[in-house]
């Protein structure tokens, strides 16, 4: 088995816009401005299972929701299933102008590995 088979090894991401099933319940999806203001909060939101809706039980679940700007981390949120939705809004700045870096949303499956979103964002 390569890694790109095995669902525990590394980041996995959407290989294209046509994404598979798979994909679309497991990518994080980031609801945030286009652009924003260096030091001024605004509200961003990060949502697994949106494209396509996964399992929130015992058995098969998101573990955890992460966001960073580019390497800068950002959050972390634990989750329990059933009591915890995979869906976490919050408001968060962004202190430098930049429009190199995305937001990058990783989150757990316990049963299929880190999953990868992305979003540009430009600071000004
Ligand atoms: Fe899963």
């Amino acid at each position: 088995m390569t890694c790109e088979e095995d669902l525990f090894c590394g980041i996995k991401s959407a290989k294209s816009e046509d994404m598979t099933d798979l994909e679309k319940k497991h990518t994080p999806v980031i609801d945030a401005p286009e652009t924003v203001k260096a030091g001024e909060s605004f509200e961003v939101t990060v949502e697994v299972g949106k494209l396509m809706a996964h399992p929130n039980e015992e058995g098969h679940h998101f573990q955890w929701i992460e966001l960073w700007h580019g390497d800068t981390f950002i959050f972390r949120y634990d989750l329990t299933p059933v009591f915890s939705e995979p869906k976490i809004v919050a408001e968060i700045k962004l202190t430098h102008p930049h429009d190199e870096f995305e937001l990058r949303a990783l989150a757990r499956c316990n049963l299929h590995g880190v999953w990868e979103g992305r979003k540009k964002i430009r600071v000004e």
